[in-house]
């Protein structure tokens, strides 16, 4: 009985253990796609997500990964309303529909007219009789408004150009440029004014072409709730979060499954679950109807819960087995914990996961929350577990620990790591990393890297190989940092 469980024990790997074989190939890195998807409905140009801890992902960690096409999920160790907040200002960063549109009527007098641009700052507005569109002020119509002038009847353009409710955004770029127009009131069948481009929120826009975008060209978030807190999950999804991430240490609980199956009957928007780390955790999620899968028990860099609890399956291990199964049903999985390079990204896609979610990494960019630390002349960020006592103590986390009423057995531990600089720049760094493997692969997209990909298994020798040695590192490059913390 006890025996058995030993000669029939399975090895399990991480990303230390394993490399990539290099194949023959015509691809060259730059030709790379890297677009995968996170969950069943989103999509990402950068399959890379920032995890939702709380001294990772608030809203400008949200902001800035969506920006260049990845993702951020917005922590939860905040009231709802806060974390309704975060999600708020991430969708208003970079609006190009403008639903809530102020209009005035004919009749409004042009002193008021003044008023309302200054006060609301607004360039221009449709002009309404009723609910329809009759006409369009500008602040340009004011301003050679001559002392005759009246209302904005007086002054208003009457021929104005308007586009229907559903026109894409290349199609009302195109509009915009060949009209010479700054904005398209967009309208309904009974002419009604019910959205508004206006040529300043798409020069925004273009600076960013990559950034992941709803289909409003609001920047994509996410946001984590935890199993029991259906409240949460319907106002976050009231705010426009475009996918939730069911928080917890354990996904493969019955209480949890029970939980995210009145959830999925109450939000419409992609529910991802975890954590889980085994094939049948990942049927039996599946069959809730979950849009994604986050796997991970215990790689984190800030994780004790294998040291405490003695629980874990080593990080591809868990990452393959959870993609056997979830590939059979369509259903992303996302890589979560123990990245520490770009090549471990490379190895969490080639072993089955669609996406990746990183930590530490993020930890230490300037977008995360909290200010630089120096210490022994290098600059720092601070970065804890969420199953840390610094993290439970608030009360509001229930991923961790909660066993005592008031007493709390932590499963992560609190730190600092190195300033990473700019979000971007990681990015920059992780992108370039993944197309050169994928060029080695002979990969030219994710599909390719999954099928065409195989693993050798390394010894100590062949990792101690792998790191640079026998050499006294003068300089470090942005890519390759071991930092004695
Ligand atoms: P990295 O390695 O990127 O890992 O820093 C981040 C992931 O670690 C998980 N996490 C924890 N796991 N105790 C744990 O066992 C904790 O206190 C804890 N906090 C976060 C989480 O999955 C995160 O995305």
């Amino acid at each position: 009985m006890f025996t058995d469980k030993f000669q029939q024990i399975r090895e399990a790997l991480t990303y230390d253990d394993v490399l990539l074989v290099p194949s023959r190939t015509s691809v060259e890195p730059r030709e790379v796609s890297i677009s995968s998807k996170f969950s069943r409905h989103i999509n990402l140009r950068v399959p890379i997500v920032s995890s939702p801890m709380d001294t990772v992902t608030e809203s400008d960690m949200a902001i800035a990964m969506a920006k260049q096409g990845a993702l951020g999920i917005l922590h939860r160790n905040v009231t709802m309303n806060q974390q309704a907040g975060f999600v708020r200002r991430v969708k208003r960063e970079e609006t190009i529909i403008i639903r809530n549109v102020h209009t005035v009527s004919p009749e409004t007098p042009i002193n008021e007219l003044r008023n309302i641009m200054r006060t609301k700052n607004i360039g221009g507005l449709p002009v309404v009789s009723g609910e329809k569109l009759i006409g369009i002020v500008t602040r340009r119509d004011l301003d050679f408004a001559g002392k005759d002038k009246k209302t904005v009847e007086d002054i208003m353009v009457k021929k104005v150009i308007s586009a229907p409710d559903n026109v894409s955004i290349e199609d009302a770029i195109d509009i915009l440029y060949k009209n010479r127009i700054e904005k398209l009131p967009l309208i309904d069948r009974t002419g009604r004014v019910v959205g508004l481009i206006t040529a300043k929120d798409i020069m925004k826009r273009q600076n960013f072409p990559d950034a992941s975008r709803d289909d409003d060209g609001q920047l994509l978030v996410g946001a984590a709730v935890g199993p029991f807190d259906l409240e949460r999950a319907q106002m976050l999804e009231k705010e426009g979060v475009d996918v939730i991430v069911v928080d917890t240490a354990h996904a493969h609980n019955e209480n949890v499954m029970n939980s995210i199956r009145k959830m999925r009957k109450l939000v419409s928007v992609d529910i991802v679950a975890g954590n889980i780390a085994t094939a049948q955790a990942a049927e039996d999620l599946i069959s809730l109807d979950v849009d994604g899968l986050r796997v991970g028990i215990g790689p984190g860099s800030i994780c004790t819960t294998r040291i405490i609890a003695g629980i874990g399956v080593p990080q591809i291990t868990a990452v393959s087995d959870v993609a056997e199964v979830a590939a059979k049903h369509g259903v992303p999985v996302i890589a979560d914990g123990g990245i520490r390079f770009s090549g471990d990204i490379v190895k969490a896609i080639a072993a089955g996961a669609s996406s990746v979610m990183l930590g530490s990494i993020f930890a230490g960019t300037e977008e995360s929350p909290g200010a630089e630390l120096i210490m022994n002349g290098r600059k720092y960020k601070a970065y804890r577990g969420m199953g840390s006592l610094g993290a439970i103590q608030t009360g509001l986390s229930d991923r961790y620990g909660k066993i005592g009423a008031n007493k709390f057995v932590a499963e992560g531990v609190e730190g600092a790591v190195p300033f990473k600089g700019k979000v971007e720049e990681v990015l920059f760094q992780l992108t370039g990393g993944m197309k050169s493997g994928m060029g080695y692969v002979g990969a030219k997209n994710i599909e390719e890297l999954q099928k065409n990909s195989r693993f050798v298994k390394i010894t100590s020798s062949g990792l101690r190989e792998s790191h640079p040695h026998d050499i006294r590192i003068v300089s470090e490059p942005p890519n390759y940092q071991i930092y004695q913390v």
